[in-house]
Formats: structure tokens, sequence, C-alpha cells
């Protein structure tokens, strides 16, 4: 199989070269250079093992494959080594990840375990795996996905767990050496009246995070998790399984003041997010990577034609503004406002009335960032539309509210989905689209929704329509080949 001759393999969003990503996992920044581990089953479908696949980049834009970090060819990880995280310590990385094993009576064993790498080339599984052997009496096998942060003088450990009951929560752990680990208790949401003690039965993923209020400057402190079993509330948590963040501060037992579970990305297919860990950066604003692949089945055309199949986003810089995050591409040379080559657009600066106008400039370049900032305070509805063949992607705005229709492409689950977004007279959508992955930014990064996005062969084309009067402000893209 080769990529480059797959018109659906991304551009610059980070997917296997073969067989199936989940996860990202592990990502830090070392030497300037950006590694982004993740679930990987180099064999799927026959195979369904997972490793850490791994690719790096120096610019979040270009990603370079590796050999797998991680082979789960050890007795505490052989059913696969699952999702964990990185940090950098005394000039090595540290890896912890856990270790899954389905026994020979169908039981499931959940390890913690630990890699350490010098250079990011070699993988070294460490001599006294695994370091927590099994969940603490009360919670059930389900005890995976730890993030491991430094916190005083000591390393904090985040570990999604199950209780006996059912219900889903976060354990936490301390340690002085990374390799001992001693159980604290639950992460407790104390003043949240109870709204957390049964949400869903498995909360999978959970990182703590420091992220920077953009207007005081003040750190909140951010728990992102993903809580199986949680309905959809009003337009959100409509996926499988939903993921979702609550902002509070943390005492070093109890995330205080706990805020409302706020969905992280509306789209179809987003899930189990992690942030780049960099020595010497902590205080900076964190960059996220997400999976876009949360589905039931994974029936894409990528995987029954070409061997492959899920991305993960692109790289999102994360703060908090007004008690919510915002989420901004991170990557300086896909941001039409800071890249050199992007190029101002001929639709800027003009009034549409009730028209459609297509983006010349973008017709055939199927991947690229737009910017746009509308007035649409005299529009009663408005939209952006990638069309090619018979298929199309529909993005419609109309009074604060956004719907995607992807109903009309090569995979149209889920159809058409309506969420809420800002509604202010004027408004600023950067649209993301890499071959069949589409990311939408709106409201200067307010509310984000991600989805798969295949089209048809045939002629591309972006155009903008409107009912009533849509001004356009400024309007830049960069093009990606
Ligand atoms: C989330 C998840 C994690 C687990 C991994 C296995 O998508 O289920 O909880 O570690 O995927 O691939």
């Amino acid at each position: 199989m080769l990529t480059s001759t797959d018109p659906d393999y991304p551009c610059f969003h980070l997917a296997p070269a073969r067989g199936r990503l989940n996860d990202p996992n592990g990502l830090v920044v070392a030497d300037g250079v950006y590694h982004a581990f993740f679930q990987y089953g180099p064999g799927f479908p026959q195979d369904k093992l997972v490793h850490w696949g791994h690719a790096s980049s120096e610019d979040l834009v270009h990603w370079r494959h590796h050999r797998p970090a991680i082979y789960p060819d050890s007795w505490y990880d052989r059913c696969g080594a699952y999702s964990g995280g990185a940090i950098v310590h005394d000039g090595d990385v540290w890896f912890h990840y856990t270790g899954n094993v389905k026994t020979d009576a169908g039981e499931r064993e959940s390890y913690q375990c630990l890699v350490t790498s010098s250079d990011l080339v070699t993988f070294v599984k460490d001599a006294d795996n695994p370091l927590i052997a099994g969940p603490p009496p009360g919670y059930t096998a389900h005890f995976r996905d730890p993030q491991v942060v430094a916190e005083g003088d000591h390393w904090r450990m985040c570990i999604g767990a199950q209780r006996d009951d059912l219900t889903g929560c976060v354990l936490v752990y301390h340690s002085h050496d990374l390799r001992a680990w001693d159980l604290v208790g639950e992460l407790e949401l104390p003043d949240a009246d109870g709204r957390f003690d049964s949400f869903g039965y498995m909360w999978e993923c959970p990182n703590l995070l420091r992220i920077p209020d953009e207007v005081t400057g003040k750190y909140w402190d951010v728990l992102i998790f993903c809580p199986q079993g949680v309905g959809p509330i009003g337009d959100s948590f409509r996926n499988i399984f939903p993921c979702g963040y609550i902002i509070g501060e943390w005492d070093g037992r109890a995330l205080r003041g706990a805020g409302e579970f706020v969905e992280l990305d509306h789209g179809f297919e987003f899930y189990a997010p992690q942030t780049f860990a960099r020595a010497g950066h902590e205080d900076a604003a964190p960059v996220l990577l997400g999976w876009l692949g949360n589905a039931s089945e994974d029936d894409q055309p990528s995987l029954s034609e070409h061997g492959w199949v899920h991305t993960l986003s692109v790289p999102r810089r994360l703060t908090v503004r007004d008690g919510r995050l915002r989420q901004r591409i991170a990557a300086p040379d896909l941001d039409p406002s800071s890249a050199t080559t992007a190029q101002r657009l001929a639709v800027a600066g003009s009034t549409m009335r009730d028209c459609a106008v297509e983006i010349a400039e973008l017709t055939d370049q199927r991947s690229f960032v737009l910017d746009l900032e509308v007035d649409q305070s005299a529009a009663s509805g408005w939209q952006l539309q990638l069309a090619s063949g018979a298929s199309e992607v529909t993005c419609h705005f109309e009074k604060g509210r956004l719907t995607v229709d992807r109903s009309a492409t090569r995979y149209p689950h889920g159809g058409t989905r309506t969420i809420s977004v800002p509604g202010d007279d004027r408004l600023r959508v950067q649209l993301v689209h890499d071959r069949s992955v589409t990311e939408l930014f709106v409201g200067d990064g307010q509310a984000v929704f991600s989805l798969r996005s295949y089209l048809e062969p045939g002629e591309f084309t972006v155009s903008v329509a409107t009912s009533g009067t849509l001004a356009v402000g400024s309007a830049a893209a960069i093009t990606v080949s």
C-alpha cells in the first residue's frame, strides 16, 4: 500500500501508513522535536494487538514515522501496550503505560508499567515492571491510562478507573522515584454536589492539566477525561463515548470549585486527547492532540481500500477564557494569521447578498486552512461548503447554531449534527481541511468540530453562500501539499 497514491491519506494530520491508530500517547518535545506516540495496531484488522507507534515532527505539520516504541511482548502487556504518558526527567524520557492482559479464563488484568529512553530511538522496558500490579481493593481491572506530572516534591499519577459498583473515577498515586507508587485515593470533586459520583461506568484517559487564563494570567486546573457510559446532554455528547473537561482548582487531592462537564470537541470522532510534555515549559499553554476515530466500527473507506484507519487532530493550543477552554491551531505554519505562506483571498473585504461564491484559490486544493472573519449580523444564515463530484460537506451557521452535514459523503455516519456556537455579529471561523479530515474552529477557538470527510474524486470546490447580507472581512488561506 502506498499512502502517496491514496487521495484520502492526510498531508498534515498524523495517520498510520498501514493498520489502525487510536489514542495519542506520551506526547513529548525533546531537543526541539515533537514526538507523538500513539496506540497502533500494525497488523489490523487481522491482528488487533496494540503497540505504541511513534512519529516525530519539527513543525507539527510534516510527520516522520519511526518503528514502534513499545511492543506488547512481555507477560504483563501481552494483550496490548495500552495508553499512557511521558515526562522528561534527568535528560531521559519516562513513559508510563498500561499493560493489558486477558487470561486464558477471559479475565482482564491491568498493569501500570514503565519504559525509558535516552535517545527516543531505543526504548527500554523497566526491570521493575509492572510498577503497579493491578488495581487497589474496591476497583475493577478497568484501571488504565496513567498520566504522570511533577507536583511539588513528588510525582503525581492519575489513572482512569472503575469502582466495584461499576462507576467511573480517577485514582491518584504519588511517587518520589517514578517507580514506587503509593495510592493517595480518588480524585475528589467535593463542590460538584455529587454530580460526578455516578457519572459513567469507566473514566478513560484522565489528564489533569494546568492551563493559563488568557485574560487574567491565572492558572486553572482542568481535568480532561472520557467517561464511558454518559449519554447525550443537550446537543453534546452524541458520540459512542464522550470526551470533555471540568475546570477547577486542584489542592493536591481535590479539584475544588468544579464546574460542569463540557464537551471538548463537538464533532463525530474526537476522543482520548493528550498534551505535549516539554521540560522547562511547564507554564506554557499546553498543546493538545486528539484521536479522530471514536466510533463503534472501523468501517472507513481508507481501511477497505488502502489498509489504514484513523488520524489524530491538528495540534491545538489550550487556554482558558471566561471559564471555558479555547482551542487554537498550534502549528504556526498552519495558522493563516501567522504563516508566511498564507495568501489573502479575493473574497476578503467583499459583501455578499443572497448568493454563493466559490473560493477560487482553493479549487482542487485538498489540504488547506481557511481563515475567515465575517459580519453575519445581516444574514439569516450562511454556509461553508466543500464539494467534489456528487459529494459534499456543509457547515451552516444560523443564529448561534452550527449544523454540519456529511450525509452526502463516502462516510456518512452520524449524518447531520447541530451544536451551539458563538452568535456574535463578527465571527472568526477557521476551516482546516486535509484530504479526508476536517476541523472547524469557530469564534476564535470557542467551539471546535472535527469530522472525517470522505469526499468523492472529481473537481473539488470550496464555497461560501449566504441568505441575506454577509460581509467578509479578512479572508486568508494556507495550502499544504
Ligand atoms: C481509549 C482506550 C484506552 C486504552 C486504549 C486501548 O480509546 O480504550 O482506555 O488504554 O484505548 O487501545
